[in-house]
């Protein structure tokens, strides 16, 4: 099967093109329910979505947006976490409120009932209709990191050192602070009826290549898109440099 990948020149039209996908599955779809990953790669996706749908109004009434990952530990507050990115981004420039925008659940003592609960509330509403995804430089897809199973679903699992030392620094944390991300599993990745794997920059290069030409292995999680019969791999020169 020949996978779907899309090259832009650049950053700029890769955004540009990125944030377009997102409006068309909107007017489409008016009651799509859509999945956002935060990051350098989308924010600039995210904020001209809302300058589109300034300029052109779309029904949002029926829409559902939801993060598919989430830092645990943090204040909801702290301007690094992905549902405040995606509110400062997208939401209230578009005047989403929490019926509209849902977050992964982020701490619960039955946590495996309350993503089930989470996973549940997405089917009631139809079922992801797109989910957008980035890539970690070791091939992550949202926290799933290397080593992840392909049947995993929602849960709470570990970050890397990298982020763990960040988030430590800005909030001046305990290191015997828990800290994790809740994040959709692989296997519900692999449910959504559509995907865009974004990604942009030379420092994704290198992952790219693994992620299209090498084999399909959970040493890699995005390695599993490969299998997807619908997902489109949006990249732009930078990222796509050494296919
Ligand atoms: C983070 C997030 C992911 C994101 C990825 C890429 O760890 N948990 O949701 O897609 O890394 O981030 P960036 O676009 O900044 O490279």
């Amino acid at each position: 099967m020949s996978l779907h990948i899309t090259i832009l020149p650049d950053a700029a039209s890769f955004d540009r093109t990125a944030a377009e996908r997102l409006y068309e599955q909107i007017a489409a779809n008016p009651a799509s329910v859509i999945g956002l990953s935060t990051g350098r790669t989308t924010g600039n996706m995210h904020r001209l979505l809302a300058e589109m749908l300034a300029d052109r109004p779309l029904d949002l009434h029926a829409i559902t947006f939801f993060g598919q990952d989430e830092l645990t530990g943090v204040p909801a507050s702290y301007n690094g976490a992905c549902c405040q990115m995606l509110r400062t981004d997208l939401m209230d420039a578009i005047g989403m409120d929490d019926s509209h925008f849902l977050m992964l659940p982020t701490a619960s003592d039955r946590y495996p009932q309350a993503a089930a609960a989470f996973t549940a509330t997405l089917e009631a509403r139809g079922g992801i209709d797109l989910l957008i995804l980035g890539l970690g430089e070791n091939g992550h897809l949202g926290f799933n990191q290397p080593g992840t199973p392909f049947g995993s679903t929602a849960r709470i699992a570990t970050i890397t050192p990298e982020l763990d030392a960040r988030v430590r620094r800005e909030l001046d944390l305990e290191p015997d602070h828990p800290l994790g991300g809740a994040t959709l599993g692989l296997k519900d990745v692999m449910h959504a009826r559509r995907l865009i794997l974004a990604a942009k920059g030379t420092h994704k290069a290198a992952i790219v290549k693994q992620m299209l030409q090498g084999p399909v292995t959970e040493d890699i999680p995005a390695s599993i898109l490969q299998l997807h019969p619908a997902c489109e791999f949006l990249l732009d020169a930078e990222a796509s440099s050494l296919l």
